[in-house]
């Protein structure tokens, strides 16, 4: 661990559920090569606008925002990054003297683990399970690389129909809830909290899946989600959540900094990730 003293910048992530986030090992390696005098630790909240006032009036410098507040801190922030304008989905929070700045950084996480995986979206069929604040993020990427059909399926369908609404360019995208899934697909994303932590629920019944190249869970666990080992038992090919997350953090480090973060250093921070999350 760093050498905390009075100097120390806090940063730290919001949400529910994160006491085994990898988060803070991620922001806190970065900071330990670096040798920035920063710390980074969970912050369990169950009031967002308290959490956001508090970071404030703390004089903590910046926080990422997990799930179920990625679109609920929106109202609350004095600034929104103009990329975010379209994404409507905020997941790192920068404060100035004026307030709070809100930035999105999956999109950027989750189109680098599509990249690093080798895994082509245009011209393709893609299901993706869930229409949270992470799910916004990552349609707007599928449609920015080209998607042919999307059909999003979510528990509260108009959540999905709301995400649909904000894609102008997908011609074809169909909302339905969670058991209206059809028997074939190239790409399945899920990005809903089904099977996150200790729950071992999957989402959907991927029994009903004949056909599909790919399955993405944004969602990292060491033995893998149920939904993720299901589809892996099917043939698919099988992508976790741990690039997303990578990627997503370094993004979020460089904002809360305003650097950027060399390339020998990212590879020492993955390969120490790898290490923690896999052996
Ligand atoms: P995140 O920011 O990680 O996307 P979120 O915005 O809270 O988190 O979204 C959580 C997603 O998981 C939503 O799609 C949610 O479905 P609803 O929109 O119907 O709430 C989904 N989800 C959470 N718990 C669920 C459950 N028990 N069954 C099905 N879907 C669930």
């Amino acid at each position: 661990m760093n050498n905390i003293n009075g100097e120390t910048k806090v940063f730290g992530l919001i949400g529910q559920g994160i006491s085994g986030s990898l988060s803070p090992f991620i922001h806190n390696s970065l900071s330990k090569y670096l040798n920035i005098n920063i710390v980074y630790v969970c912050f369990e909240t169950n009031n967002i606008l308290d959490a956001v006032k508090g970071g404030y009036a703390l004089g903590i410098k910046g926080f990422n925002v997990t799930a179920p507040f990625k679109r609920d801190v929106i109202p609350f922030l004095q600034n929104i990054d103009k990329k975010n304008d379209e994404i409507n989905s905020v997941n790192t929070l920068l404060y100035d003297e004026k307030g709070c700045n809100g930035f999105n950084t999956d999109y950027y996480g989750f189109l680098k683990s599509l990249k690093d995986n080798g895994v082509n979206v245009k011209n393709k069929k893609v299901l993706v399970i869930g229409a949270g604040g992470s799910s916004v993020a990552i349609c707007k990427v599928l449609e920015n690389e080209g998607v042919k059909q999307l059909h999003i399926a979510n528990r509260t369908v108009e959540k999905a129909i709301s995400i649909k609404n904000s894609l102008k360019h997908i011609q074809n995208i169909k909302c339905t809830d969670l058991n209206e899934i059809d028997s074939e697909y190239d790409v399945i994303v899920q990005t809903t909290t089904v099977g996150f932590g200790k729950n071992n629920d999957a989402p959907i019944n991927v029994e009903k899946i004949k056909k599909c190249e790919v399955a993405i869970d944004i969602i990292y666990k060491k033995n893998n989600t149920t939904f993720l080992n299901e589809c892996y038992n099917k043939g698919m090919k099988t992508i976790d959540g741990l690039d997303m997350l990578f990627y997503q953090a370094v993004k979020a480090y460089e904002i809360f900094n305003n650097i950027k973060v060399d390339e020998q250093t990212l590879l020492k921070c993955k390969n120490d990730l790898y290490k923690k999350a896999y052996e």
